[in-house]
């Protein structure tokens, strides 16, 4: 017995486990393709109710509209507040993140129906909720009428939101809105592959997504750009952390060899912003930096910057508080989950892999 896996079979490192018509990510050439087109294309023409019906469509083999859509989120937010006093008990002492997750595990279908956009319409509304809650405030209410990200933004942070932070922040969601086969999703996808219903399996993903290695990233990078502080101590903070053996958030990526195209996109996205929240020409220095002394402590394993740099720096700029971003990240990612779970539902079979044995064997 005591076979040993390679490092790359133990992380199942380009194992395809499903066919999907719903994003492709190209590692070696650095390219992402959502629902049949590249993601700085679709973030430039398509708002983030438009790239779900696309996602729903390949998911689930409907011919929904942009306009369908944003009218089913708009409803399901409103529903999703009414039923805030079932969901938030559950929530109580905890921090955002873990609410968001006890809160998430509480919804369920409605009259007998378990619709994706019950999922992606409550989840906004139970971020503004704790959001608000750990400020004291009561919830904000959603407004049906105004787009997803426009909403998003009004109940994370008060009722004035500009125009140009829910560009922003709609660029945002369209850009991390699904992502091939990452932790998540494939966590979303083996759920889904035992019949366990849309509920069960979103919650699932969204666990998955909490972890530092994946959706839980960009809350330290913004520490980390905290405690570098100023352009003297990039080099030497830098430095001593590596030396110390520590992961750098925001760079690195199992897929990708060469720059994470969603970074460039968000890039472009907090430029537009025009904001004087964001210090990018600071961040800009950092990220020179941290390429460059990965290079050198990782010469035969490009590490480059990831979509979770970017991401820190963006929802930063937009005030949305720290501890609420990986829900955040959630919000835009549970349209991808519910596609792959009505994906797996319909096209996939259980997903069921197998292990390798090193462990003490029957003396008999
Ligand atoms: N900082 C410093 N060293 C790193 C980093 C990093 N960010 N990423 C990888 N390395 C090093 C590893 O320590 C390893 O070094 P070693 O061979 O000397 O032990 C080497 O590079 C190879 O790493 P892998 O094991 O091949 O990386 P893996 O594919 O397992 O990890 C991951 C990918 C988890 C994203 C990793 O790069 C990482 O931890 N990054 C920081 C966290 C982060 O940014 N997460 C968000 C990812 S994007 C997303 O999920 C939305």
């Amino acid at each position: 017995m005591n076979m040993l896996l390679t490092k790359s079979q133990i992380g199942l490192d380009g194992v395809p486990a499903a066919e999907t018509v719903l994003s492709h990510v190209d590692g070696e050439r650095g390219e992402l393709i959502i629902a049949g087109e590249h993601v700085a294309d679709l973030a430039g023409k398509s708002g983030f109710e438009g790239v779900t019906a696309r996602l729903w469509n390949g998911g689930t083999g409907t011919t929904l509209s942009e306009a369908n859509v944003r009218a089913s989120l708009g409803a399901a937010r409103e529903r999703a507040f009414a039923r805030l006093p079932d969901l938030l008990p559950a929530t109580r002492g905890m921090s955002i993140v873990d609410g968001f997750r006890a809160a998430i595990a509480g919804l369920r279908g409605e009259n007998g129906l378990e619709h994706e956009a019950t999922i992606v319409g409550a989840f906004p509304v139970i971020a503004g909720a704790l959001v608000q809650r750990a400020k004291g405030h009561d919830p904000i209410a959603p407004d049906a009428n105004i787009s997803h990200a426009a909403d998003t933004l009004r109940m994370l942070r008060g009722l004035k939101v500009e125009p140009r932070e829910v560009a922003a922040l709609d660029a945002y969601f369209v850009t991390v809105c699904d992502h091939g086969m990452n932790a998540s999703t494939f966590t979303t996808r083996v759920i889904a592959s035992t019949q366990a219903d849309l509920f069960a399996a979103v919650t699932g993903g969204y666990c998955a997504l909490t972890g530092p290695l994946h959706g839980g990233a960009p809350e330290p990078v913004l520490e980390m750009l905290d405690a570098i502080g100023t352009r003297e101590r990039i080099k030497p903070w830098v430095d001593d952390a590596l030396a110390r053996g520590e992961r750098l958030m925001g760079f690195g990526h199992r897929v990708y060899r060469v720059r994470d195209p969603r970074a460039d996109v968000l890039k472009v996205a907090i430029e537009r912003l025009e904001t004087d929240g964001a210090d990018l020409p600071f961040a800009g220095e950092v990220e020179a930096y941290i390429r460059a002394a990965l290079r050198r402590k990782n010469p035969d394993r490009p590490l480059e910057t990831n979509v979770e740099f970017f991401t820190a720096i963006l929802l930063d700029a937009l005030a949305i508080p720290r501890q609420a971003f990986t829900p955040i990240f959630a919000t835009a990612r549970a349209a991808g989950w519910t596609a792959h779970a009505r994906e797996q539902q319909r096209t996939g079979r259980l997903i069921r892999p197998s292990s390798s044995y090193v462990g003490v064997m029957p003396k008999s």
